[in-house]
């Protein structure tokens, strides 16, 4: 059975962003390591449109699946680097699945994120906490959700970061 995980950072006062269009350049070393990690581990990465914008050129060695409103945008397709979806969260997670993928990671941002937690099918949470603060911005999440975690792991770094994987209480 395939695994699908979310894995996101945030600062101390709970946002993932100032915007949509922020780039993710302001986590730790030790985040960006350990996303390249684990969604290399993974393998694919499903992402919607703001969040691949703010990337200067696909992530090497990972697919990209990315959610895009443009009924063209399939057409610019790179088979196995860039593709782009509509797909519903279950059919999308089947294809991954029948193409071999063991796992896949959920990369944001907070409307993919919610789309996919409010699926069912994430099973875990991969959850940086940066020692910083954005005072107002875009949480992981933007709707009403009542979700209870159960603690796998927590750790912090010297610097304060602190690395937290939850699993969803089904
Ligand atoms: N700190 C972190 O770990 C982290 C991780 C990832 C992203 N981020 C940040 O999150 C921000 C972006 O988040 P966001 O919520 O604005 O955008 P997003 O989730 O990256 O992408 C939203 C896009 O996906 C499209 N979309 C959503 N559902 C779709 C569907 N079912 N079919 C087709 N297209 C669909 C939306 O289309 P519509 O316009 O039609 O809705 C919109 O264009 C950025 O600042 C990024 O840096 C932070």
């Amino acid at each position: 059975m395939i695994k699908t995980f979310i894995i996101v950072a945030q600062t101390a006062d709970g946002f993932i962003a100032k915007n949509s269009g922020h780039e993710a350049t302001w986590t730790s070393k030790e985040d960006k390591k350990r996303f390249v990690e684990i969604t290399k581990r993974a393998g694919v990465m499903i992402m919607g449109l703001n969040t691949f914008n703010t990337f200067p050129s696909p992530l090497p060695g990972r697919l990209h699946i990315v959610y895009s409103p443009d009924e063209e945008a399939s057409k610019n397709n790179i088979s196995g680097v860039v593709e782009y979806t509509k797909d519903t969260p279950a059919d999308l997670i089947k294809k991954l699945e029948d193409r071999g993928f063991t796992e896949v990671a959920i990369c944001g941002g907070t409307t993919i994120y919610t789309m996919f937690m409010k699926s069912g099918l994430v099973e875990t949470i991969y959850l940086t906490t940066e020692p910083k603060l954005f005072g107002k911005g875009m949480g992981i999440f933007n709707e009403d959700l009542d979700v209870n975690l159960e603690l796998i792991e927590s750790n912090t770094t010297e610097s304060g970061t602190t690395f937290v994987e939850y699993n969803i209480v089904k």
